[in-house]
């Protein structure tokens, strides 16, 4: 007996398959253009064997499983085939150039198209001011055909292919994916492949009866097979409903709805439902996208008696894309979407599966730094896991459109002496300003009556304090605010990694209570955080003494630093113990040099001691890169409230 599950089986199984399917597929694009299909050709061999190795795990079991391989190596061909020659010029380039994302010049901004600017039209209108920020990157919220009234942010898809009519058309997404590009910024957009609306045509067939694509879905006659997987599953959004199940009168099943009711799971045991996803990936590569958020990757694959989170078959699934991808459009990234447990975000980030991944626990300890004025948890998380492959790189941000989660380790609070639980606790009434003194003013999301878990949402200057201190006319407390909104973006502009601004932030845009009003938002408080872009505000960017000013240019300073210092591209940082347990350093390192960051996450004076700074190489004379200024180190070292510096030898 052969042993099936040895790579050297699968390899051979897989040369054996190839050999049989090559004249097959070659014959059915005879007449294609010779070079483009050499191309394809000689892809599709290198990377085969994994390819094969992955959806024989996933799909192997299944009678019709070389049916299925032909059919999804075809739909790879036809869509690399129609690829536009100036996306295969960029995967050239892309490919000789494999780090381009880990640039020091890199930074992101992400956006809602109607609501920063009305529509495609009025985002292409935007690229002046996306250069003048310094984006190269810019994520554009989903956009695609979604249901009326609720639709979960455009995050319940009816239609892959096409945009939403009240924001444009697919032409003028891909013609602005093409003046992006030219300006120097890459098209980034959201794969919602978890799930699709309850009106996508797939789950229309469903409705009307259709089993084959009632097969592309978790669909259940009674609570049987429900109530056996609920024993296991967490509730994502328990205040909407309870349990991950909807029923549907009108066919009469129980289907499996993850997030909302409307937003059906897709069932990634069929292969028919991996190629025709495919096939909608390659779509939006074809229309000059460079850069695809995975969303909710965690929840692809289900198993029973498991979580159904993160599972290895998750993973296999996502490689097994990356592995299309980089045989049909090679220049095109994955950015993974888990916000889920740090070691289970870290498993996502790999050549071979997502090249980049949002860093949520640095963001939530950016946070539970601010509220407790102490770092120790953020040193320590940072200390070992802040390490990827260094040839992928961490998205970081400190907010975005979704709530903030406490996803610490609750092994590295324990060595710490916190609890998790309390500590959890103890944020959530910080941020939604139930705790005495809190300067933050957030909402609850998701409060889970049972577990007493919750979430918390809030824009960035609402939860620093900008929108107490405005509504108080404290200056005092307005002045806070702004440090802190400063300090926590420093900290994501000198990590590594690529800094994703949510736009809106950097002009201090506050709380908007007025979804309350529409019926189609009040129940998810997330759009506390989703308001239109204020662009009176925005006028006054520039403006001397306008708070918005101030921010402003604070953050462009930073940006401008940072684009100058190669020391600021990829790879690791090196935590450093200061000493002072309000304060947050680190060594950024490369060929060009060596810089140390210091950051007191306090609203007191810090003080670091000479001797410290010594160890991290510096003597007497440096630089602080934030303000310019040569400093002398005579005595200790003293850090305003909320003072950060970016050290280098002079
Ligand atoms: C992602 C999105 C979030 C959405 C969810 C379901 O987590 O960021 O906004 O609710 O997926 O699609
Ligand atoms: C859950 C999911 C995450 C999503 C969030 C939306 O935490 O894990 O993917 O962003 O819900 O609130």
């Amino acid at each position: 007996m052969p042993d099936t599950s040895s790579p050297a089986w699968s390899d051979q199984q897989a040369k054996l398959s190839l050999d049989r399917l090559m004249p097959r597929l070659e014959a059915r694009f005879a007449g294609a253009d010779s070079d483009a299909w050499a191309a394809y050709a000689a892809r599709l061999r290198a990377h085969f064997p994994r390819l094969f190795r992955l959806l024989l795990h996933l799909y192997g079991g299944r009678y019709d499983f070389f049916y299925h391989l032909e059919r999804i190596l075809e739909a790879g061909a036809q869509m690399w085939l129609a690829r536009p020659a100036d996306l295969k010029a960029l995967d050239a380039q892309r490919e000789a150039d494999q780090g381009w994302f880990q640039s020091e010049k890199m930074l992101g901004g992400v956006c809602y198209v109607d609501l920063f600017a009305g529509n495609l039209a009025g985002i292409r209108a935007k690229i002046p001011y996306f250069r003048e920020l310094g984006l190269t990157y810019l994520h554009l919220m989903p956009l695609f055909a979604c249901p009326e009234g609720e639709n979960d942010g455009g995050y319940a898809v009816s239609d892959y292919r096409t945009v939403n009519p009240a924001l444009g058309t697919m032409d003028e997404l891909a013609d602005l994916s093409r003046e992006l590009r030219g300006n120097g910024i890459s098209l980034v957009v959201d794969f919602v492949f978890n799930h699709t609306s309850d009106e996508h045509r797939w789950a229309k067939a469903a409705l009307a009866g259709d089993p084959e694509h009632q097969d592309y879905y978790y669909l259940f006659p009674d609570r049987q097979m429900p109530d056996a997987y609920e024993r296991t599953l967490r509730e994502i959004f328990p205040e909407v409903r309870r349990g991950s199940f909807t029923w549907r009168p009108d066919v009469n099943r129980w289907v499996w709805t993850t997030f909302n009711s409307f937003q059906w799971d897709l069932n990634y045991g069929n292969p028919a439902v991996f190629q025709a996803m495919l096939e909608e990936l390659l779509f939006l590569a074809n229309a000059g996208v460079e850069v695809i958020r995975l969303d909710a990757v965690a929840f692809i694959w289900k198993q029973m008696g498991t979580s159904c989170e993160n599972l290895p078959e998750a993973h296999m699934l996502i490689q097994a894309f990356n592995a299309m991808v980089r045989i049909a459009a090679p220049g095109l990234l994955f950015k993974s979407e888990a916000i889920v447990h740090p070691d289970d975000v870290a498993k996502y980030i790999s050549p071979e599966e997502c090249q980049l991944s949002y860093n949520p626990l640095l963001m939530a300890l950016l946070w539970e730094s601010l509220a407790t004025r102490e770092v120790k948890l953020l040193q320590l998380s940072m200390s070992y896991r802040y390490r990827i492959d260094p040839r992928c790189t961490w998205v970081n941000y400190v907010r975005c459109h979704d709530d903030i989660g406490w996803t610490f380790d609750d092994g590295d609070a324990g060595r710490l002496g916190i609890n998790g639980y309390g500590h959890r606790r103890f944020l959530n009434n910080f941020y939604t300003g139930r705790f005495g003194g809190s300067f933050a003013r957030g909402l609850p999301f998701q409060e889970n009556p049972q577990t007493g878990d919750c979430r918390i949402s809030g824009t960035c200057a609402s939860l620093t304090g900008l929108e107490k201190g405005l509504r108080e006319e404290n200056t005092f407390e307005v002045e806070l605010a702004v440090r802190r909104i400063l300090l926590i973006h420093s900290v994501i502009l000198s990590a590594g990694g690529l800094p994703l601004l949510y736009l809106g932030d950097e002009i201090g845009t506050l709380n908007d209570y007025s979804y309350r009003n529409d019926p189609a938002k009040a129940g998810d408080s997330r759009w506390v955080h989703r308001p239109f872009a204020n662009w009176a505000q925005y006028a006054h960017r520039e403006e001397p003494g306008a708070v918005a000013a101030r921010i402003y240019g604070g953050l462009r300073r930073l940006i401008t630093v940072r684009k100058g210092h190669p020391a600021f591209a990829g790879g690791d940082m090196l935590v450093v113990d200061p000493g002072n347990g309000h304060v947050f350093s680190y060594v950024r390192q490369s060929t060009a040099g060596r810089i140390l960051v210091l950051a007191n996450f306090s609203e007191t004076e810090q003080r670091i001691s000479a001797n410290t700074i010594r160890a991290q190489g510096l003597s007497y004379d440096f630089q602080d890169l934030v303000t310019g200024d040569p400093l002398r180190l005579v005595g200790d070292l003293m850090l305003d409230p909320y003072q950060f510096m970016w050290l280098v030898a002079a």
